[in-house]
C-alpha cells in the first residue's frame, strides 16, 4: 500500500485510488473509493449520513488504516473538527496556536512570528491574549485553522466545520477558507451538508455508500442534489 506524499503528481495535493475500509465485524464503509484534489484548490465532500465522509478524512490523516487501495497526500496536513472544543487545548489563543509548533523545536522568536502570521491570516491577531472560553464558535474555528497555518500545512481537511455555527458565521468561515486557499496556495477538502457552501468551492465530490458517484462543477452538483429530495443531506 502506498501512503504519504512520495511521488504524488505535481498538480495534485490528494490522490485516493480504490480505497477500501471496513470496521472489524462491520459492513464495508469505503468500497473502491477514488478521488483526486488538485493542488491549490478548494473542494467539498458531500454525502448522506453514514456514507463514509469522516472515515475518509480519518484515513487521509492516518488515524485509520485501509484494507486496500492507495493514498497520497501532501504534508503537513491540518485537520479541523466539527466541534472546536474537541481541538483547542490551551487556555489562550496564542498559546493554542503555539502548541502545535512544539514538535518543530523552533526558537522563541520564531514561534512568536509564526503565531502572529497565522493569527493575522485569520484576522484574529487582536484576540491573541483572549482566553479560549471567551471566543465565539466561529472564532474558535478560525483559531483551529490558524494552528494549521502556523504549522505551514499544505493541506487542510475540514470535517463539517460550520455545523455548529449560525448562518452568517458559517458563510464568513467558508469565504475565509476560500481566501486562504487562494492567497496562500493551500489545498482544502471540506465536508458539508450545507448546499449554500458549494458556491465557494472549485469542485465537489458526492459520496454514496462508500464510493464517489459524482464529481466536478459545484453548481451542477448543487442542482442535482436540490432536484433529488430523497438524497437527504
Ligand atoms: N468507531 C466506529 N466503529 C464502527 N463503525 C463506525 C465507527 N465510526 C463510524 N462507523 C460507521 O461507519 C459508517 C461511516 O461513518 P462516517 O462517520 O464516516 O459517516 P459520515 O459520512 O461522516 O456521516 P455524517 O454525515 O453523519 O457525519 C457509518 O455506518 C458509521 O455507523
Ligand atoms: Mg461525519
Amino acid at each position: 500500500m502506498k501512503t504519504g506524499a512520495t511521488d504524488i503528481k505535481p498538480e495534485l495535493a490528494i490522490r485516493v485510488q480504490d480505497l477500501s475500509f471496513k470496521w472489524p465485524h462491520g459492513t464495508p464503509v469505503l468500497q473502491s473509493c477514488s478521488l483526486d484534489v488538485p493542488k491549490g484548490e478548494f473542494w467539498m465532500l458531500l454525502g448522506t449520513n453514514g456514507s463514509g465522509k469522516s472515515t475518509l478524512l480519518r484515513l487521509l490523516v492516518g488515524l485509520l488504516q485501509p484494507q486496500s487501495g492507495e493514498m497520497q497526500i501532501r504534508q503537513p496536513v491540518g485537520f479541523v473538527f466539527q466541534n472546536p472544543d474537541h481541538q483547542l487545548v490551551m487556555p489562550t489563543v496564542a498559546a493554542d496556536v503555539a502548541f502545535g509548533l512544539v514538535e518543530e523545536k523552533l526558537a522563541p522568536d520564531q514561534i512568536i512570528a509564526r503565531v502572529r502570521e497565522a493569527l493575522t491570516a485569520v484576522n484574529l491577531l487582536d484576540l491573541q491574549r483572549r482566553p479560549i472560553y471567551a471566543l465565539s464558535g466561529g472564532q474558535k474555528q478560525r483559531i483551529a485553522i490558524a494552528g494549521a497555518i502556523a504549522r505551514r500545512c499544505e493541506v487542510l481537511l475540514l470535517d463539517e466545520p460550520t455545523a455548529l455555527l449560525d448562518p452568517d458565521t458559517q458563510l464568513d468561515l467558508v469565504a475565509q477558507v476560500r481566501n486562504l486557499v487562494k492567497s496562500r496556495g493551500l489545498t482544502a477538502l471540506w465536508v458539508t451538508h450545507r448546499l449554500d457552501e458549494l458556491n465557494y468551492c472549485d469542485g465537489a465530490f458526492l459520496l454514496e455508500q462508500g464510493q464517489v458517484v459524482d464529481r466536478g462543477e459545484p453548481e451542477r452538483l448543487k442542482q442535482r442534489l436540490m432536484q433529488a429530495p430523497n438524497i437527504a443531506l
